[in-house]
């Protein structure tokens, strides 16, 4: 398989994977402006790219998701919560839900708690084994944090989703299995991320501060010291919800 990690705006990390062999790759939350980016290396790879998906309508970056899939003719995916939230057409995913892309697949894991609609992409690489190689965790998981639980409102309940999230669901996964979060140290999206881009659901579990806490403690410790909201917040999701370019917000349509 090949694997690229693109460190975008907004200290966002965005992902572009897929089958050399079978040609096909996926593209994750992919930020405005770097949809050429995309198309360049699925050039380089040899690749079709044949999904795009977004963890979670995002609030600290315009997406550049559906224009990359309307670029290339691909299905751009959200989690089906977001029918009749967005004012596009989308391929809803479901909780369990597998795409194939070659002899990489995707299964999606519906991991509310950041947001309401968030998923994480658990991948594995049939050329190298049956299990799960590693799992894309948008903001639900960061390196050393988690994602803040407050941008959709109901921050304690959002919490406390966020926590029996991570812990039925992420953290019942294989402790070798490797973590890419959306986001490294500098994002608005949680505190105290770790500027290292990746690690692993074993040294997660061991040494990330929030994991190890009782569910009270978390909901406490989560909500007590809530960081700055991200700047244009509320404009940046107007144009995510209604799949408009900033190009175009700029010029008047959507402001
Ligand atoms: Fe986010």
């Amino acid at each position: 398989m090949f694997f690229r990690q693109r460190a975008a705006a907004n200290a966002t990390l965005s992902y572009f994977f897929g089958c050399a062999g079978l040609h096909k790759a996926v593209a994750v939350d992919v930020v405005t402006g770097d949809e050429d980016w995309f198309i360049q290396e699925a050039e380089k790879a040899g690749a079709r790219i044949a999904h795009v998906i977004d963890t979670h309508v995002h609030a600290d970056h315009y997406s550049g998701g559906l224009e990359l899939a309307r670029r290339v003719g691909a299905p751009y995916y959200l989690h089906e919560s977001n029918k009749g939230r967005v004012s596009f057409d989308f391929s809803p995913l479901t909780d369990g839900q597998r795409l194939e892309s070659g002899n990489v697949l995707v299964d999606i894991l519906h991991t509310p708690g950041h947001t309401p609609d968030s998923v994480c992409l658990v991948v594995r690489d049939l050329r190298r084994g049956d299990e799960p190689w590693f799992v894309i965790t948008g903001d639900t998981l960061f390196v050393g944090a988690v994602g803040r639980p407050d941008l959709a409102g109901q921050e304690r309940e959002m919490a406390a989703q966020l926590y029996d999230t991570l812990q039925t669901k992420l953290l019942t996964l294989p402790a070798e299995l490797e973590i890419y979060p959306g986001h490294q140290a500098g994002s608005a999206c949680g505190a105290g991320l770790s500027g290292k881009p990746a690690s692993t659901i074993g040294f997660e579990k061991r040494f990330n501060p929030m994991l190890t806490m009782a569910r009270e403690s978390f909901v406490e410790a989560l909500t007590a010291e809530i960081p700055p909201q991200p700047a244009d917040l509320a404009r940046i999701m107007e144009a995510n919800l209604r799949g408009i370019a900033p190009e175009l917000t700029v010029a008047g349509v959507a402001r």
